[in-house]
């Protein structure tokens, strides 16, 4: 049970000789890593960089020990940075937390006031969750493609890794952007799933041999990718004339290997989305964006599990072996 800054329920990372330790543990405040915002946690999540942290299947931390979790919503405690009061409703993703800072998997966090958003008009602290640096990336995505002059009429968006966090999102928002949005995925049976979110067609990940032509037959307009590798590199050969692919993910490999000709015969654009440190002006007007026109329709659908700090040490293990749909909120 949380009893205040001076006892409360951390999952907190440690390096114990060449060993990833991750442990449920009771900190206090003198324990987390210094900030002007002292931040009571009500809601986090889960992403994919959470379960790299939590099991060492990547090296996320660059220091130790850790408070591990990329993202926090909750209210303010105290506040030396004036742009922030106690009682005020915020949210916290990416800025280093489980990088170099304590993060979110934790009754309270404390954070530089800088990386601190106001929760925005039309969503609730467990909703920002839901959506969390996932959901976040995806609009971050759909908003720089659109910068770059993507639209539907440029035809579909493929979103790979459809039915991640990020993938999940990202099919709700771009449909209800108005694009037709096909979701590739790896898993059978899924299909159900992505339709409800609003994907037009659901399709196989395609096997696809390394090295082929250097360009395809058109089939996307744009694409938000999640995965890297080859699947990557086709979707730079299949996309239309001037579409854009936002490439967020690795999930299948870091790997890309293509060739220039998409770029330079059909003005295809390969976009880089990085989600934990957006400057300060377009992360609000993301944020504001996932409160108002770009709000997720269908988070109902998308958040498929619910857990306590307690329960969190045996979620990650699903994550690292891709068997995971839709996103996990965590209670604080
Ligand atoms: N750039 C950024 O700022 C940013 C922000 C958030 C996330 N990310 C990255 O984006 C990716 C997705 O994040 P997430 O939080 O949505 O993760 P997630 O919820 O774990 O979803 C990843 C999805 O990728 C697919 N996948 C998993 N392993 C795979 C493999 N070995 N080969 C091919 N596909 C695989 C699976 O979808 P299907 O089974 O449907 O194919 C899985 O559901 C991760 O690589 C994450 O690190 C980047």
């Amino acid at each position: 049970m949380l009893t205040g800054m001076n006892d409360f329920k951390a999952f907190r990372v440690h390096l114990e000789g060449e060993r990833i330790v991750p442990r449920l543990e009771r900190l206090t405040l003198d324990d987390l890593s210094p900030g002007d915002v002292v931040i009571r946690g009500a809601w986090s999540g889960i992403n994919y960089k959470d379960a790299l942290a939590a099991t060492g299947k990547g090296r996320i931390l660059r220091r130790y020990p850790l408070v591990a979790g990329i993202d926090i919503a909750g209210t303010v405690e105290t506040s030396s940075d004036p742009r922030f009061r106690a009682g005020d409703a915020v949210v916290v993703i990416g800025a280093g937390l489980s990088e170099v800072r304590d993060g979110g998997f934790a009754g309270f966090a404390r954070v530089p006031g800088d990386s601190v958003t106001p929760l925005p008009a039309g969503l609730d602290l467990r909703t920002a969750m839901a959506i969390g640096t996932a959901g976040f990336t995806a609009a971050l995505a759909l908003h720089r493609m659109e910068q770059n002059d993507q639209r539907p009429e440029l035809g579909p968006i493929a979103v790979t890794g459809a039915t991640g966090g990020v993938g999940s999102v990202a099919i709700d928002i771009f449909s209800r952007r108005g694009y037709q949005v096909t979701a590739l995925t790896r898993k059978a049976g899924a299909e159900a799933y992505l339709r409800g979110l609003g994907a037009s067609a659901v399709e196989p990940i395609p096997a696809m041999a390394p090295g082929d032509k250097p360009l395809e037959r058109v089939r996307w307009g744009g694409a938000v990718d999640n995965v890297g590798g080859e699947l990557l590199a086709w979707l730079t050969r299949t996309v239309a004339p001037w579409g854009t692919i936002a490439s967020v993910g690795m999930a299948g490999s870091a790997g890309l290997s293509t060739t220039v000709m998409p770029f330079i015969l059909r003005g295809v654009s390969l976009l880089g989305i990085s989600s934990p440190d957006v400057p300060r002006a377009l992360r609000l007007a993301v944020w504001q964006r996932l409160g108002g026109d770009l709000r997720p329709a269908h988070l109902d659908r998308i958040v498929t599990r619910e857990v306590s700090l307690d329960e969190l040490p045996g979620c990650f293990e699903a994550y690292i072996a891709g068997d995971v749909t839709g996103r996990t909120l965590v209670r604080l």
